[in-house]
């Protein structure tokens, strides 16, 4: 059971004047000037159904990039045929073969395909090259890594035997096979979720976000190329709830791997009940949903700490990530301080194209997530409750650029400390020095998620006081750091209540939702 060590890959930093920023510039210009043609990904083969849809960079909208295909129900009835057809053979492929796939496939994103797969995502997601490459290069090739060793920590976990009688756990795959579906926000999660369940033997039909496009190309080519075999990931794009409804009426759905908003995983939850009397097994339902992300610093805590961590953890990738923070609470007495830090680091944020190295803010995904910011920032200019003090200014012209934008609110109940927005608006609410447990209780009490949270204190016993009635507060909690930026083998990342069922991706927990162990008892 000795595999590589998994270590992860260091951020490269795209200094000026490196090979490496040249390369992806130069990569990034060759991607913008021709077209690419994103076909759907069925037994190892392009299908193209001449039924097609627009790429456009979110932050240069009349700039066609290319086009996806869309499937009909035909085309997701044979991925799921094909799919079952490869089961067999994959399952049955020696663990070690399966995991030399995907330890070739972090490789090439390390090496030869880093500079494509971090272009693909600048140009399709407005990732800015350092966001890009923490997720689309980083993090990717060390979910890939890490998940070999877990997978066979996991095969390496057998109950006791005595002489005359041998027990031994078969981790098998599941019996049927899994449907991915994956977000637009990080391309590690999109090539993450079929890629854990494949390395564990199942089969995967995986439907990328078509705001992802780009980068799920890059994804499948590599995929291929590092070995996975027909049949095995198969990548379908087109109307979600055509594909998901034909996909729940197979009686071979065996497990769903989810990430994306949580009115839409709480749907196909309802659909699989309906279904429930169709499958031959019961589904494994895995899913990362929404989060309304908190920062909470105690009198006691460092004010320019606090300002970063806001200024980061809330507007790195416009807000874009399940993880942001987006509503702040922040003790009275530090707050003019907090007000000054957060007010001068987000003067140096440049906003613009993500091929200029010097943006920190890029567009954010689409008009319709455009839309949603401006009407509660519209919202937010009239409301008594609230006040824009930075920020508050769109423009959809060239780009859907939302400018960072921090709402100060009377009312901790205030409309955006509630709802997920999903881009650069943060809200922050001051409470008096006296009301530290009551504002814990505030920040457990407000909205359905529990995804992360950052309390900030030098007080022991103001922390203590935050662990303890935050504990289910947040899947990911984070102690004088902002709640952002969970790295893969070490801080497993995923939250319950509205944020998710917490199978914690980038860890063993996970691995285990993609087998069904048999156990066998032999004697002698
Ligand atoms: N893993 C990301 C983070 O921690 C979110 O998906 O920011």
């Amino acid at each position: 059971f000795e595999v590589p060590i998994a270590v992860n890959e260091p951020v490269k930093d795209y200094a000026p004047g490196s090979p490496e920023r040249e390369e992806v510039l130069a990569t990034y210009k060759k991607m913008y000037n021709s077209t690419v043609d994103v076909p759907l990904f069925i037994n190892g083969k392009n299908v193209k159904t001449g039924d097609t849809s627009n790429m456009v960079p979110p932050h240069d909208h009349q700039h066609v990039l290319g086009t996806y295909h869309k499937a009909k129900k035909k085309h997701i009835t044979e991925a799921i045929d094909t799919a079952l057809k490869a089961r067999k053979d994959w399952a049955a492929t020696p663990w070690e073969q399966r995991a030399a796939i995907f330890l070739r496939a972090a490789e090439l994103i390390a090496g030869p395909y880093r500079a494509k797969i971090n272009a693909a995502t600048m140009l399709g997601q407005s990732k800015n090259i350092y966001q890009a490459e923490i997720d689309a290069a980083c993090e990717l090739i060390d979910f890939l890594r890490f998940n070999v060793q877990y997978m066979t920590e996991i095969y390496h976990e057998q109950p006791e035997s005595t002489s005359g009688a041998w027990n031994r756990l078969e981790y098998r795959p599941l019996e049927g096979f899994v449907y991915a579906i994956t977000p637009f926000n990080f391309t590690a999660i999109a090539a993450n979720l079929p890629a854990s369940a494949a390395l564990m033997g199942n089969v995967v039909v995986w439907k990328p976000s078509d705001s992802q496009m780009y980068s799920a190309k890059v994804i499948m080519d590599i995929f291929k190329e590092a070995g996975v075999p027909a049949g095995v990931i198969n990548m379908v794009m087109g109307d979600p709830v055509m594909i998901t409804d034909t996909v729940l009426a197979s009686p071979d759905f065996s497990g769903i791997h989810f990430t994306g908003s949580t009115h839409v995983f709480k749907d196909i939850w309802q659909k699989i009940g309906n279904n429930i009397h169709k499958y031959k097994t019961y589904p494994r339902i895995v899913g990362e949903t929404g989060g309304k992300d908190f920062i909470v610093a105690h009198k006691t805590a460092n004010p320019k700490q606090v300002a970063t961590a806001i200024a980061r953890g809330a507007f790195e990738f416009q807000g874009q990530k399940c993880s942001a923070a987006s509503r702040c609470y922040i003790s009275k007495s530090i707050w003019a301080r907090v007000e000054k830090h957060l007010l001068a680091d987000m003067k140096s944020f440049k906003m613009g194209s993500p091929e200029d190295m010097n943006n920190f803010i890029t567009a954010v995904i689409h008009e319709g997530s455009f839309d949603k910011l401006k009407k509660y920032i519209d919202k937010a200019k009239k409301d008594k409750k609230a006040k824009i003090i930075a920020g508050g200014g769109y423009d959809k012209k060239e780009g859907y650029f939302i400018e960072p934008t921090v709402i100060l609110t009377t009312d901790p109940n205030y409309t955006t400390m509630c709802t997920e927005l999903f881009g650069p608006v943060v809200t922050i609410y001051v409470f008096e020095d006296k009301d530290w447990e009551k504002t814990l209780h505030l920040v457990d009490e407000t909205g359905e998620y529990a995804l992360t949270g950052a309390v900030f204190s030098e007080d022991r016993y103001a922390l203590e006081t935050a662990v303890r009635i935050l504990e289910n507060a947040a899947g990911n909690f984070y102690i004088n750091d902002k709640p952002t930026g969970a790295v893969v083998g070490q801080q497993p990342f995923g939250g319950a209540r509205a944020s998710g069922t917490n199978d914690k991706a980038g860890s063993k927990l996970n691995l285990y939702r993609w087998v069904s162990p048999r156990m066998v008892k032999e004697t002698f």
